[in-house]
C-alpha cells in the first residue's frame, strides 16, 4: 500500500489514504488560481469589447463550465490549459445559444450568469447544473432580478433550477441584501451593467469584493461606501478587454495551512496566495487559534494584494469563528473543523447557517465524516462545537464520503494524514471541481 492508492473508480473515485505513511508537510508549493476569480475574468471578458488576456486561470471544473456557457453565447474562448488564456468579447450582445446552459456544479456560474442574462432584452435562454446545484437556492437572485424586471421561470415555485430566463430591460433598483453573499451581490451588480440608472446592493456585512476590483479595471463605474456595505454600479457600462493576473487561491492555500499547523515537524511555504482582505478570515481564524503563520513578499497583482505563506506546525488552541469572519472564511469552515480537532479546548463556528446551502449541507456533513474518525462534534443549526484534543491527536481511519463536495473531500484528505492506519474517500474526484492536482500535491509535500 502507497500514502495514496485508487481503490475504486466506477462510477466514482475512492481513494484510500494510509496516514501512517505521512509526514511532515515541508518545502514550497504552489496552489492553483484563484476560483472565484477565475470565474469573474472569463465572465467579464466574455460581455466586454475587445481581448481579455488571463494568465493563471484554474483549470477546475467550474471554471470550465463558465467558458462553455460563454462559448455558447459567441465569446471566443481560447484553449484553457495554455499559459495565457484569451477570451474575444462580445461586447455584451450575448448570443441566444442553441440548447441549455450548463453551470456543472458551480452557483457561481449560474447565479452571477442569471444577471447577465436576465438584462438581454428578447433573448430566451435555459440553465441548468448537476444534481447538487439544481438543488441550491436560486430565489436569492431571482427574487431581486424579479423586481428589477427580469422574466425568471424555473422548478419549485421558480426557486430551483432548471431555470427559463426571458431578457428582459432592467430597471434601477436598491436591494438590501439579508445575507451577505457575493454571488448575490455579483449577480445584481453584472445585471446593472445594462441598465440606465443605478443598481445598489447593501449588505449585511462585506462579502468578498473581487467584482467590483475587476468591474472598475474593465472600465465600469462604481461607487463603495465602505460603512454602510454598498456598492453601486452606475450604468450603462460598456467593459473593456484586460488583461488579468489571477493569484493562487487561499481557499485552496487552506488545506495547507491546516495541514502544516496540526502536523508536528511541518514547515510549508505556499507561494503567490491571494490575500484580499475579504478573503483572510481563515488568517484570522488560524491566528486566534495560535498557528504559526507568516506573510512574505507582500506584493500586488492586477489589482488583487498577494504573498507567499509560511506555515509551521503549532500547538493551536479553540477559539470563536461568528459574524463578519464568518463571510470572510466561508468555504474554509469544514478545513478549519480539521484544524479544531487539534486544539486545545473548543472552537464554537456559529451565524454560518450558509453552509448549509452549499456544494453539500456542510454543517452536517463535516460533522458526519469528522465523527467517524473519532472527532466530538456537535452540530448545531447555525454552526459546529468541536471539542479539541490537543496536538498530540491521532484520528482514526475510517470509511468516508465526500457528498460530491470538492472542499469536504480535500478536507477530509487533510484529516486522513493525522491516523495511523488507512481512510477511505468516496467520491474523491469531487476535488477536480476547484483543485484537480490536489492529491498529487498532497502526496508530494507530505513526507
Ligand atoms: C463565491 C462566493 C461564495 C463562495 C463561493 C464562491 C463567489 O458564495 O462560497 O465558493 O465567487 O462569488 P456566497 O458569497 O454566495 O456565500
Amino acid at each position: 500500500m502507497t500514502f495514496l492508492q485508487l481503490i475504486d473508480q466506477s462510477p466514482h473515485k475512492t481513494l484510500a489514504v494510509d496516514g501512517s505513511r505521512s509526514g511532515p508537510f515541508t518545502g514550497s508549493i504552489t496552489v492553483p488560481g484563484d476560483k472565484s476569480i477565475s470565474h469573474r475574468a472569463l465572465m467579464l471578458g466574455a460581455i466586454a469589447q475587445g481581448t481579455t488576456r488571463i494568465k493563471g486561470l484554474l483549470l477546475g471544473e467550474d471554471p470550465r463550465s463558465t467558458a462553455a456557457c460563454f462559448s455558447a453565447m459567441g465569446a471566443k474562448v481560447s484553449a484553457l490549459d495554455g499559459e495565457w488564456v484569451t477570451v474575444e468579447g462580445t461586447g455584451g450582445n450575448l448570443q441566444e445559444p442553441d440548447n441549455v446552459l450548463d453551470a456543472g456544479n458551480s452557483g457561481t456560474t449560474l447565479r452571477l450568469m442569471l444577471g447577465l442574462l436576465a438584462a438581454q432584452p428578447g433573448k430566451f435562454f435555459a440553465v441548468t447544473g448537476d444534481g447538487s446545484l439544481r438543488s441550491r437556492p436560486m430565489k436569492r437572485v431571482i427574487a431581486p432580478l424579479s423586481q428589477m424586471g427580469a422574466a425568471i421561470a424555473g422548478k419549485a415555485d421558480n426557486t430551483l433550477a432548471p431555470l427559463g430566463i426571458q431578457g428582459k430591460q432592467l430597471n434601477p433598483s436598491h436591494y438590501h441584501s439579508p445575507i451577505a453573499s457575493a454571488q448575490v451581490k455579483s449577480c445584481l451588480l453584472l445585471a446593472g451593467l445594462s441598465i440606465n440608472g443605478d443598481t445598489t446592493v447593501t449588505e449585511p456585512s462585506l462579502s468578498r469584493d473581487h467584482s467590483e476590483r475587476m468591474l472598475k479595471a474593465f472600465g465600469a463605474n462604481l461607487s463603495i461606501d465602505s460603512a454602510t456595505h454598498s456598492v453601486t454600479l452606475h450604468g450603462p457600462a460598456q467593459l473593456q478587454g484586460q488583461t488579468v493576473i489571477v493569484p493562487s487561491d487561499i481557499s485552496s492555500a487552506a488545506f495547507w495551512l491546516v495541514a502544516a499547523a496540526i502536523t508536528p515537524g511541518s514547515n510549508l511555504l505556499i507561494e503567490n496566495v491571494g490575500i484580499n482582505p475579504t478573503r483572510t478570515g481563515v488568517l484570522d481564524a488560524l491566528a486566534a487559534m495560535n498557528a504559526d503563520i507568516t506573510l512574505e513578499n507582500q506584493r500586488d497583482a492586477t489589482g488583487e494584494p498577494v504573498a507567499d505563506l509560511r506555515v509551521r506546525h503549532s500547538q493551536l488552541r479553540g477559539c470563536t469563528i461568528d459574524g463578519e469572519l464568518i463571510p470572510r472564511l466561508i468555504d474554509e469552515v469544514p478545513i478549519l473543523a480539521v484544524a479544531a480537532l487539534f486544539a486545545e479546548g473548543t472552537t464554537l463556528i456559529t451565524d454560518a447557517a450558509e453552509l448549509r446551502v452549499k456544494e453539500s449541507d456542510r454543517l452536517a456533513v463535516t460533522a458526519s465524516e469528522l465523527t467517524k474518525m473519532g472527532g466530538q462534534i456537535v452540530e448545531h443549526p447555525e454552526g459546529l462545537e468541536i471539542t479539541g484534543m490537543g496536538a498530540k491527536a491521532v484520528l482514526t481511519g475510517a470509511k468516508l464520503d465526500s457528498f460530491t463536495d470538492h472542499r469536504i473531500a480535500m478536507s477530509l484528505a487533510i484529516a486522513a494524514t493525522r491516523t495511523h492506519s488507512l481512510t477511505q474517500i468516496e467520491r474523491a474526484e469531487a476535488a477536480a471541481v476547484s483543485y484537480p492536482s490536489f492529491f498529487e500535491t498532497l502526496s508530494a509535500a507530505s513526507h
